[in-house]
């Protein structure tokens, strides 16, 4: 059976500016099945990494309103850029919701590396956010950082062209430098980037980090009494184009389900 979208299910929501979002979702789905989720792409503002942090944290307050009012009793804040951005903001705003964000994973990057060099792939927010200066500060020290903030991956994991071969040369261009310093971690800090994981690991030997299982775990350990298994169907929205979104949603977790718009 399929509750409708106006049921009472508690929800755990899960937000991004886009697809990305999706590679923790499908962590999440694994790790708490039959827990109603709803997803929220803000597809409609993308790349979130080229705006003002300003701008994120005020798109990110309406995405975090909306999940709310849409029956949200946990946020996931699925998306490096809005967490470095909006975090500490949302919590203080939120104090009776649970929020999860994303930190880049450069903690267990630094414990794992032989060559004493890792890389980051994330987005120019991120990168220059407080947030990220105080994990390298507080986890690589004595490590080579090398940080690549990689907008063009952003786009090519929403359109799908990693396989062509300009895809291939622009990962290839992200390679180059990490391979010439012999960096042996490669910290994914951007959620859109677990979706080129196999891509990446194809042109490489250098070892990928995606947080994504460990915020599933996190979400595991916060998740209110009350939201509880239920035969719902999870519920997908974008303030994009729905129809793209659907597509999208069936290519990268195989999933089939209607999308709907948010405004
Ligand atoms: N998925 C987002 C992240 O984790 C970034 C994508 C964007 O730039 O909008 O940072």
């Amino acid at each position: 059976m399929t509750v409708p979208e106006t049921s009472a299910s508690k929800r755990i929501g899960v937000f991004d500016s886009g697809v990305g979002g999706l590679s923790v979702l499908r962590e999440i789905h694994g790790h708490l099945p039959n827990i109603p989720t709803i997803y929220y792409a803000d597809q409609a503002h993308l790349p979130y990494g080229m705006r003002t942090p300003e701008d994120v944290r005020q798109l990110v307050d309406l995405a975090a309103e909306f999940l709310i009012a849409h029956g949200a009793r946990v946020l996931v804040i699925a998306c490096h850029t809005a967490s470095a951005a909006s975090l500490h903001d949302l919590r203080a705003r939120h104090r009776d919701i649970p929020i999860v964000g994303m930190e880049p994973a450069v903690k267990p990057a630094a414990e794992r590396t032989q060559t004493g060099v890792i890389g980051v792939l994330t987005t120019r927010v991120t990168a220059q956010s407080e947030l990220y200066r105080k994990v390298v500060d507080r986890f690589a020290r004595g490590v080579q950082v090398i940080t690549q903030p990689a907008p063009e991956l952003v786009t090519m994991v929403e359109q799908g062209t990693q396989d062509t071969p300009e895809g291939e040369a622009i990962l290839r261009r992200y390679l180059a430098p990490l391979e010439a310093a012999h960096a042996d971690y490669l910290v994914l800090a951007c959620t859109h980037f677990p979706f080129l994981a196999d891509k990446l690991q194809a042109l490489t030997d250098i070892a990928l980090i995606d947080p994504g299982a460990a915020v599933a775990r996190q979400v595991t350990r916060v998740l209110p009494a009350d939201v509880v298994p239920a035969d719902a169907a999870h519920l997908y929205y974008t303030t994009g184009d729905p129809a793209q979104f659907q597509r999208s949603l069936n290519r990268l977790l195989g999933i089939d389900a209607p999308v709907q718009q948010a405004l």
